[in-house]
């Protein structure tokens, strides 16, 4: 279906948000995501002597290792360095020395103004590995698994809650949920809301793709009926000095065998991990037959050997 020498290419130099790509894009990606799954071993050669440069201001597990393998199963290689990015020198200088080396960028940064910076100042195209406001790629591995999961190609219909902090997380699958047509409820405390301008983005989304967009306190409204239940920490990298504070405020938001039960009986439990049990989720909920994490995690590799083939090949 894909000849692995005629991928097709991203109109955008760089996938610093979701809303990047194209809606034709993103549907091909996920389309090329799930031949890659089924047949690895077509695209083996397909990034030969290509190198992305991988730049981590925070730790990470599943980010760093999916996109390490997804370049050397395709031929290709990474290098990897973790601090802080434009500290020991600007970067912008740091953006034009990688750029003389490496076929592109991955970052995982604190301020979406570091990912946007390098991807202004470098030639190659820069992929955001999770900002403050983003995390695209996970986004790409969660539809990728609700579309297996519900055996659909189409996601119209299909109702995605998230339980929690309106975080970078959320915002990525909010975005990304309604554009290809899901339903999508987001359930937090006061104070916790999603970005204003990312949420108008997503109220424009579910204007053109008639899917119905409630942010809510109410976890009961956002889990009726929802195919999928999402939660994530409550104090993301970086917060971890406001972890008692959202710990109290937080403490109704959790994913537990009550909540879970709200929602439709097929419903998977979905979550970003790393998970904070007995926090955000239950051990119980963790475990369930219908918790498709690590699914999810599988599908991070698959989803971004996709996303590298269009923005590399
Ligand atoms: N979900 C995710 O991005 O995991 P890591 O932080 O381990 O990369
Ligand atoms: N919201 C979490 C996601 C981790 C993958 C964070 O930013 O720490």
């Amino acid at each position: 279906m894909f000849a692995p020498n005629q991928i097709l290419k991203t109109a955008a130099p760089d996938f610093l948000k979701d809303l990047d790509l194209t809606d034709d894009e993103l549907l091909y990606l996920l389309d090329l995501a799930a031949e890659v799954k089924a047949s690895p071993g077509d695209y083996a050669h397909a990034l030969d002597g290509k190198n992305v440069g991988m730049l981590f201001e925070k730790p990470s597990l599943r980010t760093k290792l999916t996109f390490e393998l997804a370049m050397k199963q395709m031929g290709g290689g990474s290098v990897f360095l973790e601090g802080p990015i434009g500290v020991r020198e600007p970067l912008k200088d740091v953006a034009r020395n990688l750029d003389r080396w490496v076929d592109g960028l991955v970052a995982r940064v604190f301020l979406q103004t570091t990912v946007d910076g390098l991807a202004e100042w470098s030639r190659v195209p820069v992929i955001n590995a999770l900002s403050d406001l983003y995390h695209p790629c996970q986004a790409l591995a969660d539809v990728q698994t609700i579309r297996e999961h519900f055996g659909v190609s189409r996601l119209n219909g299909l109702k995605l809650t998230f339980i929690g902090d309106g975080n970078n997380v959320a915002q990525s699958l909010m975005l990304t949920g309604l554009r290809l047509g899901m339903d999508f409820a987001l359930a937090c405390p006061e104070g916790y809301l999603p970005n204003p301008e990312i949420v108008t983005q997503a109220e424009g989304l579910a204007a053109i793709t008639g899917a119905r967009l409630l942010i809510t306190h109410d976890t009961a409204a956002a889990a009726a009926g929802a195919h999928a239940v999402y939660t994530d920490v409550w104090a993301s990298m970086g917060q971890e000095q406001e972890a008692v504070e959202r710990k109290r405020a937080f403490r109704r938001y959790q994913v537990n065998d009550t909540l879970f039960a709200q929602a439709r009986p097929d419903a998977v439990f979905m979550h970003c991990l790393p998970a904070k049990r007995d926090e955000e989720v239950t051990d119980s909920i963790m475990e369930h037959p219908r918790s498709v994490v690590f699914d999810q995690a599988e599908n991070r590799l698959h989803a971004q050997k996709a996303l590298l083939l269009m923005m590399l090949t």
